[in-house]
């Protein structure tokens, strides 16, 4: 049985989405550390079994989450009843920078179907499992990106306004249910991100102190969780960047959007 207790919480068995690189592999090393046993999602099986060879306990389930059938495996393992989820980690998802009218529509679909589109299936397959069992946790890893506009990362700011905005919606929903929800907002984290996304250039227009490591991210969104967070934001420094931008003015949160994307 799995036990990973950051605040007295249990984790009995954890599925985590995106876990072959980045935050979602460290959310497994993490989970793992703790004992719980985890379904690891991604389309790199390769790479998932290198992570079960090296720290055991973990069950191998590729998927790609843009695709119908990869969608309903995910969810068929997250509400069977057998082996049961207590805590599912919606990780996986990409980014796309660039003047939005030169970026390929297919991308910023399959973008649009990643980070909004599963994620919403999967919390309601999550949802649906937990609410009757009176306990759980969802973790919906959003981004500070998500508390404005971003030109030169519209679409992906978008979609994390929109997982922060569901996110909130459903704690609100399912709390008393004593079921928990968490947006868990990362700031700057080297993860594969970068490369996908093409913004390698922020690895030297940021400093360092504006930098969280994985493991921060997935230590914070695991605490949080299980304390009953709502929103969770890792590293002092996102935390000042979310709460200016809460009472800047959105005109002017426009313009600094738009003068970091240019600098
Ligand atoms: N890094 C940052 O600065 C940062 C900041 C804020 C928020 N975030 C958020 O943190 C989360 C993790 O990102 P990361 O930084 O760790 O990026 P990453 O290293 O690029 O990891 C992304 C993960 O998503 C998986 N994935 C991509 N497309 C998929 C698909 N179609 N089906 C299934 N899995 C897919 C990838 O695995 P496969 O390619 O093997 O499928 C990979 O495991 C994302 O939600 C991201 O938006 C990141």
């Amino acid at each position: 049985m799995g036990r990973h207790r950051p605040h007295g919480e249990i984790f009995e068995r954890a599925l985590v989405t995106g876990a072959s690189s980045g935050i979602g592999e460290a959310f497994v090393e993490v989970l793992r550390a703790a004992g719980v046993p985890v379904v690891a999602v991604a389309r790199r099986v390769d790479r998932l079994e290198a992570l079960a060879e090296r720290l055991g306990d973990i069950e191998v389930l590729g998927a790609d989450l843009t695709t119908p059938e990869g969608l309903a495996a995910v969810e068929a393992r997250i509400i069977d009843d057998r082996d049961p989820i207590d805590l599912v980690v919606n990780n996986a998802a990409f980014g796309t920078s660039g003047p939005f009218v030169t970026l390929d529509a297919d991308r910023l679909e399959r973008e649009v179907s990643l980070n909004a589109t599963s994620l919403t299936r999967l919390s309601h397959a999550a949802l649906r499992a937990m609410v009757p069992r009176h306990r759980g946790h969802l973790i919906n890893v959003s981004s500070i990106a998500g508390f404005q506009a971003a030109p030169g990362l519209a679409v992906y700011a978008a979609t994390k306004a929109y997982v922060t905005s569901l996110s909130e919606a459903l704690h609100a929903e399912v709390s008393a249910a004593g079921v928990h929800v968490t947006a868990l907002c990362p700031g700057l984290t080297r993860t594969e991100f970068q490369r996908v996304s093409n913004t390698e250039s922020y690895v030297d227009r940021f400093p360092g102190f504006a930098w969280s490591s994985v493991d921060k991210v997935a230590e914070t969104g695991l605490r949080d969780v299980a304390r009953g967070r709502v929103v969770s934001v890792p590293g002092a420094v996102n935390k000042v960047v979310t709460g200016l931008s809460a009472v800047t003015p959105r005109p002017l949160l426009r313009v600094i959007a738009a003068r970091v994307q240019r600098a």
